[in-house]
């Protein structure tokens, strides 16, 4: 049979770089041998890219930098060629059937390599370039579920411009239109880098400053009093929407440690809701997944508020983390796909696309 070549990514510029790592290992570890080669190169922190040939418990702790062996390399965007390309003792040239971004955030999820993959006509894992870059930018799903009538955050969309000219503006509109606390966030990282929760007038300019050093564009938002639920969608066209699964943050919200540093925050699938609110949200999601225009794979995440039981969308990731013990794979592995299954069904939807 056949193999496929899979190229996989690791890394990154954003500041989930380290996350993406986490997602690679566990890739690596379980992807089928018996179907795909895989041909992995790590991006560092500043953006360099290298065919990593070393020993895959490397890579998690960012030690396959040291690798005495890497090669510097990059995907070509010439179209139909196909072809990984990087330099042993000459220039040389490997060609690969699909790219498997194991990347979360900023030139990995938002539409940059999905671009690199469009102009080479090659398979990518997940969504395409115009999904990947709506997706990634709160602000503009925000106009997309709009258009859908489902209930999410009111927010105001500041830019970094009109901050820097007129602060005690923004803060008045802030003021003026929301009861505190409100959360502030850059309108594209993941993993609630550059994210607060801000109780008073009083923190409000620096939670803001904070979020302008990860985009230019900051969304301030109603706090929505709700639990955290979230439904993972697998596929292209008419695509699995897994059942619902709780996370229960062990910090006042789920910030970045609680995610990933201090496993305090618990997982619950299927999540203890109402059977009616589980089929609203997963019939949500499906119809936020299909108007972003998402393939391959999103987990779309909202909240159930905490007495009303409104359901409330929040956001939708279309690389969400994937290691397998993260909440996607785990919401199908329920489900009965086996996480090396889910793997294996993500680069067929790629390369039949
Ligand atoms: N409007 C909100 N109301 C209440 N909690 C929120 C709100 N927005 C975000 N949060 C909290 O912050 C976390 C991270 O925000 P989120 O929008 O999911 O960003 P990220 O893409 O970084 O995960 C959420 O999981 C939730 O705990
Ligand atoms: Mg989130």
């Amino acid at each position: 049979m056949h193999k496929l070549k899979i190229c996989l990514l690791f890394g990154g510029v954003s500041p989930e770089h380290d996350v993406s790592l986490q997602t690679a290992t566990s890739i690596l570890k379980n992807i089928d041998r018996e179907q795909f080669d895989v041909l992995p190169v790590g991006i560092t922190s500043s953006g360099k890219w290298f065919l990593y040939e070393g020993p895959v418990n490397d890579i998690e702790d960012n030690s396959w930098e040291n690798y005495p062996y890497l090669k510097p390399a990059f995907i070509s965007p010439v179209a139909n060629e196909g072809l990984l390309v990087f330099e042993a003792e000459c220039i040389k040239k490997e060609r690969i059937d699909c790219v498997f971004p194991a990347l979360h955030g900023k030139d990995g999820e938002d539409g940059s390599i999905q671009g690199l993959c469009q102009l080479a006509n090659l398979p990518c894992v997940g969504s395409l370039l115009t999904a990947s870059a709506v997706s990634m930018d709160k602000s503009m799903t925000k106009a997309v579920v709009n258009g859908l009538g489902i209930r999410q955050a009111d927010f105001i969309l500041v830019l970094e411009s009109e901050f820097s000219r007129h602060p005690e503006k923004i803060v008045k509109r802030v003021v003026d239109h929301f009861d505190f606390p409100v959360f502030v966030k850059p309108a594209g990282t993941g993993s609630s880098v550059g994210i607060s929760k801000v109780k008073s007038e009083g923190e409000l300019e620096s939670a803001i400053m904070l979020a302008f050093e990860y985009d230019s564009r900051v969304l301030i938002e109603e706090f929505f009093n709700g639990r955290e639920i979230e439904v993972a969608v697998l596929g292209n066209d008419d695509p699995l929407v897994s059942v619902c699964g709780e996370i229960v943050p062990g910090d006042e919200f789920y910030t970045y440690d609680d995610k990933y540093i201090n496993g305090v925050s618990v997982a619950h699938i299927p999540a203890d809701i109402p059977q009616e609110t589980s089929d609203n949200i997963r019939e949500a999601a499906r119809r936020i997944y299909e108007a972003n225009g998402c393939a391959g794979l999103s987990r779309v995440d909202f909240f159930v508020h905490k007495h009303t039981g409104e359901i409330c969308f929040n956001e939708i990731n279309t690389l969400p983390g994937f290691t397998d013990i993260s909440m996607y794979p785990k919401l199908f592995i329920y489900g009965g796909i086996s996480y090396p299954e889910i793997i294996t069904r993500l680069i067929h939807l790629a390369v039949k696309a």
